[in-house]
């Protein structure tokens, strides 16, 4: 199952702020793992009963860089489910706010997420 893709229903969208730049000026990586992190947890959350924990962020890779302005968007795709566990794919794509106004491939990363219960301890997800 998928957010969808192309162009269509991201698990999440956000405009990067001044605050998030790293000292090149161009966007910290660390705030764009942090915007992955929450966009795979939405998709994982819809095939767990409970919570989902994040156990390991398995691939990131930084193709372009993201400006102050770009529209960030975060497709996510289950390519997973384990007896606990469930993998999500999230690729990011930015929407350049300076001319030319393009969209562009920027990150793509592939998390597990862990179904849990209240106490933590790993639930296994319906098949
Ligand atoms: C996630 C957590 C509950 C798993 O506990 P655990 O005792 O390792 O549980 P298990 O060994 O039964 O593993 C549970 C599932 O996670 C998977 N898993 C565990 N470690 C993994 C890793 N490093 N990479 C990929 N999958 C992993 C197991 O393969 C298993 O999957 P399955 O049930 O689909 O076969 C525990 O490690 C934890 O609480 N981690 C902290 C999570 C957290 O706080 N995240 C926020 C970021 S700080």
């Amino acid at each position: 199952m998928s957010s969808g893709h192309p162009n269509c229903c991201p698990a999440l969208r956000v405009v990067m702020m001044p605050r998030d730049t790293n000292p090149n000026g161009t966007i910290f990586g660390g705030v764009l793992l942090s915007y992955i992190d929450q966009a795979g947890a939405i998709e994982a959350r819809k095939h767990a009963p409970r919570r989902v924990v994040t156990v390991a962020i398995d691939r990131v890779e930084f193709k372009q860089p993201v400006h102050v302005g770009d529209v960030l968007s975060f497709f996510t795709t289950l390519v997973k489910r384990g007896r606990t566990s469930l993998t999500v794919h999230v690729e990011v794509e930015a929407e350049r706010f300076v001319p030319p106004r393009e969209t562009v491939p920027v990150t793509t990363a592939t998390l597990v997420f862990v179904s849990v219960d209240e106490e933590g301890r790993p639930l296994p997800v319906p098949p």
